[in-house]
């Protein structure tokens, strides 16, 4: 008899709660047992278990976050803590866990999977930063609060005649700044793929200024080298603040920030990711009945694709350079 246990890993994004749905769906249709494990790994440790049945997933398709709880722990956790997971699995008899998280997530199955512990992961995160699918669910829920928050930025940039900095989410991958800058509307959109000189900015905008554009939204993702300053909220380095600085220093553009922060984590998943994270939870429930495990499920070219865990930790998501090309028309 199969045993399943579903885990939410690493930091929560719109979509999980469907994903969690889809998989349970489909290993009751199995016929497996289906456990949820709280918290993520720390609750995995815990042994924070519970037997699940349809009641569980009832009406927590359109919900963001997640009905079991996250957490976002290092490898070196998983390691330290090994005996404990697999006692846990042992004393649960649990045979298979399928993990609904982002890369750190994937970070820590790919340990599980060198230790003989059967996993396989559904990639869930707004980052976009996971290897091995074209698109990660939470992405296009985040790229839509993103767009709709540069809607409503736009009025009132033109209405001061300023240059707007937004400060998207992203770790240090740009595929946030990117898609949500350009569904926004953005006039440059600053990724760490390729970063310029501050001068290009400014002498980009001041040409905006120059043909009588009197506003600028500026785009820039959260791992956007800035040198100027490296100023820091809670210990984190803002780089909104950071361009908005080194822009002034050389321009008497008036200059604002808004750090969109965990608006993007929030929020009802959108139909794309509601339809991707279903698709998603019925692959990895076929996967571990064909046997496969040490996988991460994907979609690549809108076919489902199996990505070994070793790979999928080691390999960036890099954005196309056709696509960062393309962006070009626009900034
Ligand atoms: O990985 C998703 C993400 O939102 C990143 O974009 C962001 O940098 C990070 O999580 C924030 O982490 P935490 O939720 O632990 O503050």
């Amino acid at each position: 008899m199969r045993r399943i246990a579903i885990m939410t890993a690493g930091a929560d994004a719109p979509g999980m709660n469907a994903a969690i749905r889809s998989v349970a769906r489909r290993s009751f249709e199995l016929g497996y047992d289906v456990l949820m494990v709280r918290d993520g790994f720390e609750g995995l440790v815990r042994g924070d278990i519970e037997i699940m049945n349809k009641k569980t997933v009832s009406g927590i398709l359109p919900l963001g976050g997640s009905i079991f709880g996250c957490s976002r722990v290092s490898p070196e956790f998983a390691v330290q803590n090994l005996a404990k997971i697999r006692d846990v699995l042992e004393s649960n008899s649990i045979t298979t866990s399928i993990i609904i998280g982002d890369r750190s997530a994937v970070a820590v199955a790919a340990v599980f999977d060198a230790n003989s512990i059967p996993c396989v992961v559904v990639p869930n995160t707004i980052d976009n930063d996971i290897f091995g699918t074209d698109f990660s669910i939470g992405f296009d829920s985040a790229i839509t609060t993103i767009s709709e928050a540069l809607d409503k930025l736009h009025s009132t940039a033109s209405a001061h005649h300023r240059v707007m900095i937004v400060e998207v989410m992203g770790r240090q991958s740009g595929w946030l700044a990117l898609y949500g800058g350009l569904a926004g509307g953005a006039d440059f959109i600053a990724i760490p793929e390729q970063p310029v000189p501050i001068e290009t900015l400014a002498t980009h905008l001041k040409q905006r200024k120059e043909e009588g554009k009197d506003f600028s939204i500026v785009v820039v993702a959260e791992g956007y080298p800035v040198t100027i300053h490296e100023p820091t909220v809670a210990g984190r380095p803002v780089a909104g603040y950071g361009l908005a600085e080194a822009l002034a220093s050389t321009t008497n553009l008036s200059i604002r920030v808004t750090v969109l922060g965990y608006l993007q984590r929030g929020g009802s998943p959108t139909v794309f990711d509601r339809l991707l994270a279903t698709r998603l939870g019925l692959a990895a429930v076929n996967a571990v009945r064909e046997g496969k495990t040490g996988i991460l499920v994907g979609e690549v070219g809108q076919r489902i694709a199996f990505t070994d865990l070793r790979e999928a930790t080691t390999q960036p998501h890099i954005i196309p350079a056709d696509i960062v090309l393309q962006a070009k028309t626009f900034y």
